[in-house]
């Protein structure tokens, strides 16, 4: 387990955490952590300046929002152990980087609440303020790089049928991984890689979710649960969700039938599209995606042609 928060600040927010959202006095938690009540008070109002919502009154303290806690401690043993959680990062893939040199495990996952650098596909600048659900999966699957694909695919399939699950809501994928509400962008996924001789190293896949923020300021096209559910929704919840799900969509690993469930999912087969490359742009009928995740898009001639990366847009 890692957090950046050390010993008596972690222990006070455990406490707090496992109040579930009661009022805990001052006395209690100098009591329980043999610390002054001006110490405790310090404390406290630390974690309210690193962003920790805590709430004072004259009874004590009391933690808004216990249930969407991304803590390690607030996820079951199994989870907790792979849990880094950070307050505010400049990129969870940066640090997802460096632990996965470091030895991270394989299903490792590197939280931020905020991050300052966040970034999309395509060198795309991903805005990720308070309420997101940001995080990188550290991946070490010994697989050889030209079947890296199929976990990217796995990740947003099980992200969607964990969202649909969870709160019956109308998620689609849109090729090669975004998830799409209502037509807009809900969440969406940035893969990085590095190799050693012919196998993967690890590959990190980037998870940026529109949760209980509102993405509109920075991006008309993009939409968060809380907009359409009208209200807040645990981001834990949804993490070990989709984390249950990943794992048995991958041990063991089915590539047919995860490209299958994932064409089941999505809008993009059918639609009219538009794909830009860094260096072209490509127009049709998307008709299909292989079996190496390749998008198939067919011309106003009939020819079609294989597309293997690149933005799409439904048109
Ligand atoms: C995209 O649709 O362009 C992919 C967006 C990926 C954003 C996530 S947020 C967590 C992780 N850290 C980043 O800097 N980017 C990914």
């Amino acid at each position: 387990m890692v957090n950046e928060l050390k010993n008596i600040k972690q222990d006070i927010l455990k406490h707090l955490y496992q109040a579930k959202g009661t009022t805990v006095s001052g006395v209690r938690l100098s009591d329980a952590l043999d610390i002054s009540r001006v110490a405790v008070w310090k404390h406290i109002t630390a974690l309210k300046e690193s962003g920790v919502e805590i709430e004072s009154c004259p009874k004590g303290y009391c933690l808004k929002a216990p249930d969407d806690l991304l803590h390690p401690f607030c996820f079951r043993p199994d989870i907790e152990k792979n849990i880094f959680h950070f307050q505010a990062l400049n990129s969870t893939m940066d640090t997802a980087r460096d632990l996965a040199k470091k030895n991270a495990p394989h299903l490792s996952v590197v939280i931020a609440e905020n991050q300052t650098m966040g970034r999309g596909r395509l060198n795309r600048k991903w805005v990720s303020g308070k309420g997101g659900l940001w995080f990188t999966l550290i991946l070490k699957p010994g697989t050889p790089p030209p079947l890296a694909y199929i976990y990217n695919f796995a990740a947003s399939l099980s992200l969607s049928r964990s969202l649909k699950r969870l709160f019956d809501v109308d998620v689609s994928v849109k090729w090669p991984n975004d998830l799409l509400l209502n037509g807009k962008k809900l969440a969406g996924l940035l893969s990085e890689m590095e190799t050693r001789g012919d196998m993967v190293e690890f590959i990190n896949i980037g998870i940026g979710m529109n949760v209980n923020n509102h993405p509109q300021t920075d991006e008309p096209n993009a939409i968060s649960l809380k907009d359409v559910l009208q209200k807040t929704v645990s981001r834990k919840l949804i993490l070990e969700t989709f984390l249950d799900d990943f794992k048995r969509r991958i041990h063991p690993l089915d590539r047919h039938q995860i490209i299958g469930l994932w064409k089941e999912q999505t809008s993009t087969i059918g639609s009219q599209v538009r794909i830009e490359t860094l260096g072209d742009v490509f127009e049709g009928l998307a008709v299909d995606v292989d079996e190496t995740g390749a998008l198939v898009i067919q011309d106003t001639t009939g020819e079609t042609k294989k597309i293997i990366y690149g933005d799409c847009f439904h048109t």
